[in-house]
């Protein structure tokens, strides 16, 4: 049985094991499957999600688990009940494993420590979103038949993004060329990643755009969306510059005309739609892997 908290300390061929158990799951469509029949688990989601709560549903509903939706808004938590003695709860209740997404940066490592079954990270705060990295890594896998060599530009909001640290960890693994083009108030410095111009991420094989993430902000990052698109978005213009074999990404939920132009969002190079539909098998194959 195990956790998947994060890629940074994940290695190489553990990935590529996930990516190709996902492949397998792509390749046998088929709704249900008993692999997991019998087995309990919990979605515990503290912060909304849309895409990986329901891919995350989807996937264990493929694997024949049975599964508990827990949303805090709903919850005791409202109450006051803290984060760990929740999911303690539901760990008494004989779960064989959670899907946890939080806002606090830390606290995973923690309830790690002490909850016995195996918890899969679905996002925690601005730090890893790794089963996201992993989807946008198998899109890119077969899209380009490799990472190794790929130069990625993880355009905007690099403070706030838990999926550009997440890839950033695990696409330098591959030997893919990762650069950030961010403003200078939303910046990752530690992440020891370079910065690049939009005129230079134009010339990327993968073009992915972050949201801004206006609720994780402090202190009024954004002047105007019309400022920012102007700086950092995607415009259609920009896009008509991109080579024909790129690819556009962007993990969603999307802030249409202000990272990216709502007509790009189904344009033939974006992937966006795609990277949604990726996330169920890569989400099976960490589901099984946790309770293999
Ligand atoms: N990409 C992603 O994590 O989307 P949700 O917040 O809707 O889950």
């Amino acid at each position: 049985e195990r956790s998947l908290l994060g890629l940074k300390e994940l290695d190489k061929a553990e990935i590529e094991s996930i990516l190709n158990r996902a492949a397998y799951w792509e390749q046998h469509p088929s709704k249900v499957h008993a692999a997991l029949s019998g087995k309990f688990i919990a979605n515990m989601f503290f912060e909304n999600s849309t895409r990986t709560r329901f891919s995350f549903e989807m996937a264990e509903k493929r694997l024949g688990a049975q599964v508990l939706n827990f949303t805090a808004a709903a919850s005791s938590v409202e109450k006051g009940e803290s984060i760990y003695d929740t999911v303690r709860t539901l760990e008494s209740m004989g779960i064989d494993a959670g899907v946890i997404r939080l806002k606090p940066v830390g606290v995973l490592a923690e309830l790690a420590e002490k909850i016995k079954v195996p918890l899969i990270n679905a996002g925690d705060g601005n730090n890893e979103h790794p089963t996201q990295a992993l989807l946008d890594l198998y899109t890119m896998r077969n899209h380009f038949g490799s990472l190794q060599g790929l130069t990625v530009t993880i355009v905007g909001d690099v403070m706030h993004s838990r999926v550009a640290r997440s890839n950033a960890w695990a696409l330098r693994k591959f030997g893919a060329n990762v650069r950030f083009c961010s403003p200078p108030n939303m910046r990752a410095p530690e992440l020891d990643v370079p910065e690049v111009t939009m005129e230079e991420a134009l010339k990327s094989d993968v073009v992915m755009m972050l949201r801004v993430q206006l609720e994780r902000h402090e202190g009024g990052k954004l002047k105007s969306a019309e400022e920012y698109r102007a700086s950092y978005g995607l415009t259609a213009e920009r896009a008509s510059r991109i080579g024909s074999h790129a690819i556009i990404m962007h993990p969603a939920p999307v802030n249409r005309n202000v990272e990216i132009d709502s007509e790009l969002v189904e344009h033939p190079q974006s992937r966006i739609f795609k990277q949604m539909e990726n996330g169920v098998p890569i989400r099976m194959a960490v589901i099984e892997r946790a309770l293999g």
